[in-house]
């Protein structure tokens, strides 16, 4: 197929201010069994992806957290590895846009796009948040919509109505980070003349294929309605790459991020003895991206005119994915919608069988693909675990218990097999085009068939009869046989279990022309457990834990922080000075109830609490609100000092505190107490 090429293939970087989600895992497994196909098949190819760490999101995120960005980015990638590695995801490397390589291939890049008058400047009029000292992005104005008027708008569209304007239009706009007014400010940016780009962007368009329809007809309407410089620069403070020359202007983020594909591999070819340039610009390297329907505008009108205009090579294809939607409703936290990849990974469910599921109903086409729980269960249950696996355990049983685990050393009778070993074509085909699913109905139909031969030939009654025990050797050897075609097949979407069966097998790793050869006079070893079936008690750890993760606020404090131990180490405070019980029963501490708890506007740091403490109300402020969402609280038992003077607040008295575990430098988050269940508020603590 592609033989004799190098293949450049990449997944979108992933932002590095939040966990990887089975949306960010559905594009890395389409990607992933692409990758193991074409490497199965002998093809070279380096597959690339990093966390995209630059921008305001994540510089804000950091300092919400009382981090450092490179803190948050270090803890972040962190446990995007360890995820990605869960889910069998196999990049050749995983590395950061916050790298030298990125940041010399970033002006490289650059530099040759101003030599090709590429770049331009001009002033722009852009809302200034006065108290916070900074430009602000769309996504952090609101204000009532200037069409319908309903209030608490985005800058840059209207939820309510759909009218999109600027942030400027907005009516009585206020920035989300300080609450202020903004204010209209000039500054200069920089901007990359994609307007210049159009011939070419057409002509690439227009060449092999490169996009499906439906992101064709995306691209000729953008082109059609005519291209629009496209800002590159940021002021400061931003977290990112300083342009040349200038000490208060940095590169948008988008713009380093493509080129993270490029800083990527670069770093990976200086440990692998390859050379970067002659690799990227050959002309039998292919370049592929695999991206989601959201972020086409970037890939397929600014990077490849990037690319062009600064002497690289463009992509050779663009692979546009649709959706992860959830019982048909799309991922969100607000929606309580919303599952992490490693709830997954910590309910029990195998990774493997979630790559099945996923597989099973990608398409080629830029469509969204559903996750429904009980479909899930039943279907992987079903096919996999059920069908396929049942195959090796029907067979291996006789072989082990009759035939000390030995294989017939001929087969008599190979037709199942050589209809099962025609198919590989057609499958190989599937996977080369993107239609998983085609892929595996066809699997599942030759896995159907050899069921269908183990009902006909009744092997249990052959084992009955010493005289037809050679027979039986034929059978169970046609059966591991088959069984061992269709774990080809199937290697590239399941690649542990494949792994797991070559062990059983007792053969060297699978690639995909063994589809050739027969296993004969072969001693296989004892079957061992493989898979495990999705139970109930699988799928509510799956639910509760996806439901704990909404619950904390996105990625605060009490996820990412944990890490930060590793980051740098906790100087642990002294334990203070010795008190007998009297001091200590001075401290009135009581069992809370939180039956309210709201942001206090004006307050970046403080939830106003109302507890219930038995025989009273309490109004308690609480500085929480970095590590704690409002709502999330409310239900919830606590500690408070109940004794504590009454302390007069900038907004109202605070009647008491709540009591949280934390370091003293803060950076690892605080953690409210919970007491045990059975608590009764009003109890005291003692
Ligand atoms: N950082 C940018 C990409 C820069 S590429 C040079 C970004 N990051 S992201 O974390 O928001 O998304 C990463 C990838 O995940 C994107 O391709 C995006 O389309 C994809 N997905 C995000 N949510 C998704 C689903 N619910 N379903 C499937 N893919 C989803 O965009
Ligand atoms: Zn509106």
């Amino acid at each position: 197929m592609n033989h004799n090429k190098n293949l450049i293939v990449t997944c979108a970087l992933v932002y590095a201010n939040s966990d990887l989600h089975l949306g960010h895992i559905l594009e890395q497994v389409q990607a992933d069994i692409w990758v193991r196909f074409q490497k199965m098949q002998g093809n070279t190819c380096h597959f690339i992806c990093a966390d995209d760490t630059h921008g305001t999101p994540i510089m804000l995120k950091a300092e919400q957290l009382n981090i450092t960005p490179e803190q948050l980015i270090a803890q972040v990638h962190d446990r995007h590895v360890s995820d990605i590695k869960a889910f069998d995801i196999n990049f050749d490397h995983y590395y950061t846009t916050n790298s030298p390589e990125c940041q010399e291939l970033v002006y490289d890049v650059y530099n040759k796009l101003k030599q090709n008058n590429k770049i331009t400047t001009r002033k722009i009029h852009q809302l200034f948040d006065t108290e916070k000292q900074m430009f602000l992005p769309d996504r952090y104005v609101k204000g009532t919509c200037p069409k319908c008027k309903t209030p608490d708008q985005y800058g840059d569209n209207c939820e309510s109505c759909g009218a999109t304007y600027t942030p400027s239009d907005l009516i009585e706009p206020y920035s989300v980070i300080s609450g202020v007014k903004p204010v209209l400010r000039e500054s200069e940016h920089y901007f990359f003349k994609l307007g210049e780009c159009e011939d070419f962007l057409k002509n690439w368009l227009n060449a092999d294929n490169r996009l499906q329809q439906e992101a064709v007809n995306k691209m000729q309407e953008w082109l059609n309605g005519g291209l629009q410089d496209w800002d590159i620069s940021r002021d400061k403070p931003y977290f990112g790459f300083l342009i040349p020359e200038t000490t208060n202007k940095y590169f948008y983020v988008w713009l380093d991020a493509p080129v993270g594909y490029m800083g990527t591999l670069l770093n990976y070819c200086k440990t692998h003895n390859l050379d970067f340039n002659q690799l990227w610009n050959n002309e039998n390297t292919d370049i592929y991206h695999f991206f989601g329907k959201d972020i086409l505008y970037f890939h397929a009108l600014f990077w490849p005119a990037i690319l062009n205009y600064s002497g690289y090579k463009a992509p050779t294809k663009l692979f546009v994915h649709g959706f992860l939607t959830l019982n048909g409703q799309k991922m969100s936290k607000s929606r309580g919608t919303f599952i992490n990849a490693r709830n997954l990974i910590d309910s029990g469910i195998s990774t493997n069988l979630f790559r099945y599921y996923i597989a099973s109903k990608l398409t080629n086409k830029v469509e969204d693909v559903d996750f429904t729980l009980d479909d899930f269960v039943a279907k992987v249950n079903s096919e996999l675990v059920g069908k396929y696996i049942n195959i090796a355990a029907r067979s291996s049983s006789f072989l082990n218990k009759i035939f000390d685990n030995n294989l017939a050393s001929d087969m008599t009778d190979q037709t199942l097999l050589t209809h099962i070993s025609n198919e590989a074509d057609s499958i190989a085909w599937y996977y080369q085009d993107r239609e998983y699913a085609k892929a595996l109905r066809l699997i599942m139909s030759l896995v159907d068939e050899v069921n269908t031969y183990v009902d006909n030939v009744k092997p249990w009654l052959l084992a009955k009869n010493i005289e037809q025990h050679s027979e039986l050797h034929q059978v169970c050897t046609v059966l591991i046989n088959a069984f061992r075609y269709l774990s080809i097949y199937l290697k590239p979407v399941t690649p542990s279990l494949a792994s797991d069966i070559e062990k059983f097998l007792n053969i060297k790793p699978l690639q995909w022309n063994d589809i050739n050869t027969t296993l004969l006079a072969h001693k296989i070893n004892p079957y061992t457990h493989l898979i495990t079936r999705i139970d109930t008690t699988m799928t509510d750890n799956l639910m509760n834990l996806a439901k704990e993760d909404i619950s904390k606020q996105n990625i605060s404090a009490n996820t990412i922080t944990n890490n930060t131990d590793n980051v740098n180490k906790v100087e642990y405070e002294p334990i203070a000075e010795t008190i007998n019980i009297d001091d200590f029963s001075k401290l009135d501490l009581r069992i809370a109830k939180i039956i309210d708890a709201k942001a206090v506007e004006g307050a970046d740091k403080l939830i106003q609490l109302t507890l219930d403490i038995g025989n009273e109300t309490r109004n308690v402020f609480a500085g929480i609100k970095a590590a704690y969402n409002p709502e999330s609280l409310i239900g919830k038992h606590t500690v408070m000092v109940a004794n504590l003077a009454p302390r007069k607040m900038k907004f109202r008295i605070s009647e008491g505190m709540v009591v949280a575990g934390g370091f003293e430098d803060k950076k690892s988050g605080l953690y409210i107490l919970e007491p045990h269940d059975g608590a009764k508020p009003g109890m005291r603590v003692r």
